[in-house]
């Protein structure tokens, strides 16, 4: 195992797209932000000092950080943000895990600029359960605001007002030429002929699940959340924002130029965000005059899609990678400066997704945390409710994989729908998409200690209160960890080695 190392210098750097100039919060002056590269087993020391004028912190979404809290990034959880003209060391192992995940801004909506890929190769001579592909591309999309930041998050703020929707999508930062003045905001990935490529797809969007599909060609996804899937075919995928996606994809199609294209997929209705971003996937010695073709994308309100491409998921489960889903589940009991009384029942018995509007208009202000004692195995269910009206939200879980055993339509019924649980090869990842209108039941081992973030990835949502957070109280992997942490080198050496 290596130590790798970074500088992110968060820096504003002026950027200009759609006809818009303004300046823009960025990692060493790029947009997206450098790819962090690293093995499995690696150690990662990654040192950011802020030269912007905002207070700073990054998120390493997915990375599981045993035992380890400080490293995970987010603002006012685990860590106080990262002030003007300060530095912080994030120090971690990558144990356990391999694939594509991503890092972000976790503080305001900085992350709608300040984000970037993680790339962890497997171990040496370790291959993948697939076919080696001859070449690779990181693809991660994102949104394009012409205005500032702070305006957005303002505006996000002010219930009442229509959702606050971004002026583009991006990939790899460009919006591509369906957009005005955006030709030479195009991004392209060359291919040869014959070839087959691993596409390492992450949905940076703020707001917006989307649905991405190359014309001409077909893509068998093997990953998911940086966890391998039994392979399936597909003309379009579906990614909600924290989600990362790897796909094969054979350029086996006659040598032209394709569009790539992404679109939110959006359950509700109004007002309709139908903005295509295009990227080109372009083979070798094809002119950039040859006119390149749309894929068909799947309609924004296509909720059939969404359900049978999410149902497809599945874990590898075999010996190498096995699929160990917690099988006896303890619903969480709990009791600071915070309150531990996070509902173990719902609040009332109610129709969730049924019932009018003013009946679900209960909801109180409070910072309530749920507290698990070590190594518990925790079944947790998520359920969209008609509060505004419904609306799939993808929730993120800090400092853990878990396996998504269930999700269905509707009210969720504890006396009959555990009995149709996967437990066999549910997925296994970080983000989950809850259906719109239904649920979504999560099992997860909590053998990380630590406070853990737990959220709605939609930053309107996060910014509105959709959020919480698992208190993991200490056991035996703490100390383990803690000794092998050589604090006296972290402090040693984030002071000379980053010059
Ligand atoms: Cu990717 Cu708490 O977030």
């Amino acid at each position: 195992a290596a130590t790798k190392k970074y500088q992110f210098n968060v820096e504003l750097k002026n950027v200009s797209r759609l006809c818009h100039a303004k300046p823009i919060v960025t990692v060493n002056g790029m947009y997206p932000g450098p790819t962090v590269y690293a093995r499995e087993g690696d150690r990662v020391l990654i040192n950011v000092t802020n030269h912007a004028q905002y207070n700073m912190s990054i998120h390493w979404h997915g990375l599981k950080q045993y035992a380890n809290g400080w490293a995970d990034g987010p603002a006012y959880i685990t860590q106080c943000p990262i002030m003007t003209g300060n530095s912080y060391v994030y120090d971690f192992n990558i144990t356990g895990q391999r694939g594509t995940l991503w890092w972000h801004a976790h503080i305001l909506w900085l992350r709608a600029t300040v984000y970037g890929a993680i790339v962890i190769l497997p171990k040496q001579a370790t291959p993948f359960p697939f076919p080696r592909p001859d070449g690779e591309q990181v693809i991660v999309f994102g949104e394009w605001w012409h205005a500032d930041v702070e305006e957005v998050v303002k505006q996000g703020n002010a219930l009442g007002l229509p959702p606050n929707m971004s002026d583009a999508h991006t990939i790899n930062g460009k919006p591509g030429p369906l957009f005005p003045c955006s030709e030479k905001h195009t991004f392209a990935m060359e291919v040869e002929q014959g070839k087959k490529y691993l596409l390492r797809i992450v949905n940076a969007a703020l707001n917006d699940e989307l649905f991405f599909a190359i014309a001409g060609h077909n893509m068998t996804v093997v990953e998911i959340d940086a966890v391998y899937t039994k392979p399936f075919s597909t003309n379009a995928l579906l990614i909600a924002p924290g989600q990362t996606t790897n796909v094969l994809v054979s350029a086996n199609q006659a040598p032209g130029r394709y569009f790539m294209a992404v679109r939110p997929f959006q359950d509700v209705p109004i007002p309709v965000d139908n903005k295509t971003a295009t990227a080109i996937f372009q083979y070798k010695n094809i002119p950039t005059t040859v006119i390149p073709t749309l894929p068909h994308l799947p309609l924004p309100n296509d909720t059939a899609f969404a359900l049978s491409y999410n149902n497809k998921l599945r874990s590898l489960n075999t010996p190498n990678f096995p699929a160990n889903v917690p099988l006896k589940a303890h619903y969480l009991n709990m009791k600071g400066v915070f309150n531990t009384d996070f509902p173990d029942k719902p609040p009332m018995a109610f129709n969730y997704t049924g019932a009018p509007l003013t009946a679900n208009l209960f909801t109180t202000k409070g910072t309530r945390l749920s507290k698990i004692a070590f190594n518990s195995t925790v079944e947790l269910v998520i359920q969209d409710t008609n509060l505004l009206s419904v609306e799939s939200h993808p929730f993120h879980l800090h400092g853990f994989n878990f396996f998504v055993v269930g999700t269905g339509i509707g009210n969720f019924d504890p006396a009959k729908d555990p009995a149709k649980y996967n437990l066999v090869d549910p997925p296994e990842r970080n983000t989950v998409g809850v259906p719109t209108g239904g649920w979504a039941a999560i099992r997860f081992r909590a053998d990380n200690p630590g406070v853990w973030f737990f959220h709605c990835h939609l930053e309107l949502h996060t910014g509105w209160g959709l959020k919480t957070a698992f208190v993991v109280e200490d056991g035996p992997v703490f100390k383990q960890y803690n000794d092998s942490h050589n604090h006296l080198f972290f402090y040693e050496y984030s002071n000379k080695i980053w010059t």
